[in-house]
């Protein structure tokens, strides 16, 4: 198997840049996921390693060999597209065959092949139907077992569980995984979609804007998020953010009529050696902001005020409004048996440790407490 390093990759169309130098190191066997909303350069990226486009500048490496000169079908790679061009008058099994007939491979090779690769993903029983006719997500597999027949080094999947309704989805997600971990080929994935690329990947690569936001683990992106648009874009409901400022160690929230948070001394020291502007922006996550009786919150606590409730089964989303902001609401994620009754106030409550702190004007992340 093969490891992809991408150096400064940079693509533009007329004006509009596309990628912007574009740096990744993918290790051999690894699941990477290039996730980023739609029009952020994914696959323009993912072109670019199949040779598909030429980048404007940087390179292209597999296994430290250059390959900026070396031709798409000459790289080693497959790839699986969303839109999963099966030949409709074709059997599953012809079309699956196609990807190695090209390659001038013996029928009684094909054959065994493809029993495996169709064991693999479970469509034996669909081998002999007509491709056209396939339910949508057997055609996906069908896509998917030609790519993989040819045993490419490294195979590239864009939004390739796109098209399917979301039980399927989770299903396919479910394959990947497992033939992943069977195969252990080099994966990129590419996706718009947070929880398909936290769910299936090893490391994720954030991209916004042509540009590389954060390259990490799930883990650690949901942890420390590098900046505001990471922060924002990674957790369902998403982070909670309110605007205010920083001075003598304390956090005043605008969105709270100035209300300040005391930060402990430890942190203090970190705060104003590493934050270089007064503007903040403070972030907390939904499952770590409780809403409490307003009885138990004294004067100066947080409040706000309930908007709605949502129960989806094993928790509750509650959606207020800070007491005094307007056109603000926030979210706070709760046991499945919380109630309460909308447009009254209510406490809010949450530890330092569950505190982000950004610079307003830079975005960045500045200490996760
Ligand atoms: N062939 C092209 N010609 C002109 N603009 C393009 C072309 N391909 C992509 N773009 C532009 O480059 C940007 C990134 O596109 P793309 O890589 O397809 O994004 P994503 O896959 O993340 O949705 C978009 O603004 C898109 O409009
Ligand atoms: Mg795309």
């Amino acid at each position: 198997m093969a490891s992809i390093t991408l150096d400064k990759l940079t693509k533009s169309f007329g004006k509009q840049t596309a990628v912007k130098e574009f740096s990744l190191e993918i290790r051999e066997k690894e699941f990477v996921a290039i996730l980023g909303p739609s029009g952020c350069g994914k696959t323009t990226t993912m072109n670019m390693i199949s040779g598909l486009l030429e980048p404007d500048s940087g390179k292209v490496y597999f296994n430290d060999k250059v390959m900026n000169e070396v031709l798409p079908g000459k790289r080693g790679v497959g790839f699986v597209f969303q839109n999963y061009a099966v030949f409709t008058h074709m059997s599953a099994y012809d079309n699956i065959a196609s990807g190695l007939k090209v390659h001038r491979v013996q029928k009684a090779v094909i054959d065994k092949e493809i029993e495996k690769v169709a064991k693999l993903l479970k469509i034996e029983h669909v081998l002999k139907t007509n491709a056209g006719k396939l339910s949508i997500n057997d055609m996906q597999k069908v896509a998917l077992a030609r790519t993989m027949v040819t045993k490419p080094e490294i195979l590239l999947l864009d939004e390739p569980l796109s098209n399917l309704d979301a039980a399927l989805r989770n299903i396919m997600r479910a394959e990947l995984k497992r033939i992943h971990l069977e195969l252990g080929q080099t994966t990129v994935y590419v996706t718009h979609d947070q929880v398909e690329a936290m769910s299936l990947a090893d490391r994720i690569a954030v991209m916004n804007f042509a540009v590389l936001q954060q390259f990490a683990t799930p883990d650690e992106i949901y942890r420390n998020p590098t900046n505001l648009f990471v922060a924002d874009f990674i957790g369902s409901p998403t982070m909670n953010f309110f605007r205010g400022t920083y001075k003598n160690g304390e956090l005043l929230l605008k969105d709270f009529k100035g209300y300040g948070i005391k930060v402990s001394s430890k942190y203090k020291s970190q705060i104003d050696k590493q934050l270089k502007n007064e503007d903040i922006v403070v972030g907390i996550r939904p499952e770590h902001l409780k809403v409490i009786d307003s009885d138990d919150v004294d004067k100066s606590g947080l409040k706000a005020k309930t908007v709605g409730y949502e129960p989806l089964g094993s928790e509750t989303v509650v959606y207020l409004e800070p007491e005094g902001a307007r056109e603000k609401i926030i979210n706070s994620l709760m046991d499945s048996d919380f109630k309460t009754d909308l447009h009254v106030l209510k406490g809010l409550k949450f530890e330092e440790e569950d505190l982000y702190l950004f610079d307003e004007k830079t975005e960045k992340l500045v200490l996760k407490f």
